[in-house]
């Protein structure tokens, strides 16, 4: 086996696509042969950002793409998240957690606080138009 590969996935912004999503990243993460707690723990994470691109990049219009890139080493599988929606004011606050903007609904303001709790790594860039989401998950 070669020690990289990859893959893209793109699918539209919408919650139907969510479980979707996270199974297929599963299943490509399997080639790297983690334990079933490190599959858990990559849906668990890769669910919640593709959510966050669903409720909050778009405001909820189920009109935008998400896109998905998993690389593969020997060791560990990176994921990055991109959309293309109104992007994140202020990363650093949004990444407290409990801190959301949105209230009176299900949100609890611990999206990348779980994220960070599942992977060894998480990054957020994010303008207005462009967030990517970068989620390192190791398998050794
Ligand atoms: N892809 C995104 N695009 C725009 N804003 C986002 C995105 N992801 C997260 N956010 C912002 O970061 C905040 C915190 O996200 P998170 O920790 O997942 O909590 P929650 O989703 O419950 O609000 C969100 O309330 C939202 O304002
Ligand atoms: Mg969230």
């Amino acid at each position: 086996m070669t020690t990289t590969n990859s893959m893209k996935l793109t699918i539209e912004a919408k919650s139907q696509n969510e479980s979707f999503a996270r199974s297929v990243v599963a299943a490509f993460f399997v080639q790297i042969n983690p334990t079933l707690e490190q599959v858990e723990d990559i849906k668990t994470a890769v669910s919640e950002a593709v959510t966050n691109c669903i409720v909050h990049a778009y405001d909820g219009a189920q009109q935008g793409t998400i896109e998905i890139t998993c690389t593969l080493s020997e060791k560990s599988m990176t994921v990055e998240i991109r959309d293309f929606g109104k992007g994140i004011e202020n990363v650093e606050q949004a990444m407290k957690p409990f801190f959301t903007t949105v209230s009176g609904g299900d949100r609890s303001g611990m999206g990348f606080t779980v994220m960070q709790a599942f992977c060894d790594s998480v990054n957020v860039t994010s303008k207005q138009g462009l967030t990517t989401v970068k989620l390192v998950k190791k398998v050794a």
